[in-house]
């Protein structure tokens, strides 16, 4: 899919903007501080209905606004979409040809977005959040039912929280909370097992093509128990262990909300053993690796690379450049970026308004 056009009204330091888009490589170019980045995040925004790099939409709004607005014309296999997002104060409205959406799950069916931004370095080093956000999330975007299925845990998985805040625990009702996330875990540690042997294939090709070398590198997922027939009883047996302990911390301590992946390079543990730069291509593989992995082409995610270029050494940037050409549409931000074969948009810095 790609972005055809898009319009930004108010939208942080962007009072108004308009832009055409094209097919292959856009680059949006401009001195620090004069909303390259904002303009990415826009686009990222209509794919998940939120900042990539805020909690709180209200930052969104450009100060002293009231609302603001995104909107795009997608194009999928010839077809175009117009989608329009207004933000205000209050909360959000996505607009799918002027109609309300209620559910933002039917956004996810509409637009996808991979992104790779400088603290994605830090993908294998820092908390185990991280990793799993890249796993729903593209997941999520793989497959609808996965998304259901972990929308349906995290409400469970808040009630026996609740749960076990409370003074005097119902035993019973316990029981058939722990049975319901068990019931859902099954599904979700399935689908996160296909998934990452499937990321494993493209994994290594896509580290190939960016490092240029050979290079051994596995995903290893590690669920709290393993799927296979006998899951049911063994994930239960696993809440039940720690049963004791979740009462006294008031916490559920472990599921699948809580697992993680490690990736290894040459059978050494990435995080911990691997370089800045290699922690840096192995996590942009990975993060690019989703895209290969939807097989309707039409479907295939819109690339946005923030502010990478600039810290790779030339022979990186030409591999990833060359590797780029695969991808129906990209967006890299920069503060200069000589290419050719890119359409490239210049942000001026706004002249200071003098009082
Ligand atoms: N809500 C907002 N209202 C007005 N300006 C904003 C808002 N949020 C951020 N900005 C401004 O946007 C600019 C940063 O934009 P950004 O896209 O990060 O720049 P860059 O081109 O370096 O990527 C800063 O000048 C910041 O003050
Ligand atoms: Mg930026």
């Amino acid at each position: 899919m790609i972005v055809k056009s898009l319009t930004l009204k108010n939208f942080r330091n962007h009072s108004y903007l308009n832009y055409d888009f094209q097919k292959g490589i856009n680059v949006i170019e401009g001195p620090n501080g004069v909303g390259k980045t904002n303009i990415v995040e826009a686009i990222y925004y209509l794919s998940l209905a939120r900042s990539f790099r805020l909690n709180e939409d209200e930052g969104l709004i450009q100060k002293g606004k009231s609302k603001a607005e995104i909107e795009a014309d997608v194009e999928q296999g010839g077809i175009k979409r117009k989608i329009r997002v207004v933000i205000g104060k209050e909360g959000k409205q996505v607009y799918f040809y002027n109609k309300p959406i209620s559910r933002l799950s039917e956004l996810a069916k509409i637009t996808n977005v991979i992104l790779f931004e400088p603290k994605d370095v830090m993908l294998f080093r820092g908390s185990p959040k991280a990793r799993r956000n890249f796993l729903d999330i593209s997941l999520a975007k793989h497959s609808a039912p996965y998304l259901d299925y972990i929308s349906r845990y995290n409400k469970v998985l808040k009630e026996r929280n609740e749960l076990l805040k409370q003074n005097k625990i119902d035993e019973n009702l316990l029981s058939t909370v722990t049975e319901m996330l068990v019931k859902l875990s099954g599904p979700i540690v399935s689908y996160r097992q296909m998934y990452v042997k499937d990321i494993n294939d493209i994994l290594i090709k896509i580290t190939r093509a960016l490092t240029g070398v050979h290079e051994k590198v596995e995903v290893i997922y590690k669920p709290f128990v393993p799927f296979d027939e006998n899951f049911n009883e063994a994930a239960l047996e696993a809440f039940k262990k720690v049963e004791e302990s979740d009462i006294r911390h008031k916490a559920t301590s472990t599921g699948v909300h809580r697992e993680d992946f490690t990736v290894y390079l040459n059978d050494k543990e990435i995080g911990e053993y691997g370089s800045q730069g290699e922690n840096r291509i192995v996590a942009l593989a990975l993060k690019l690796a989703p895209y290969f992995l939807i097989e309707d082409k039409d479907k295939r995610p819109i690339v946005v690379l923030d502010d990478v270029m600039s810290e790779l050494d030339q022979a990186h940037r030409q591999r990833l450049l060359e590797f780029l050409k695969k991808f129906e549409q990209v967006f890299i931000t920069a503060t200069r970026l000589d290419i050719s074969e890119a359409t490239h948009y210049k942000l001026k810095k706004k002249e200071k308004e003098v009082f």
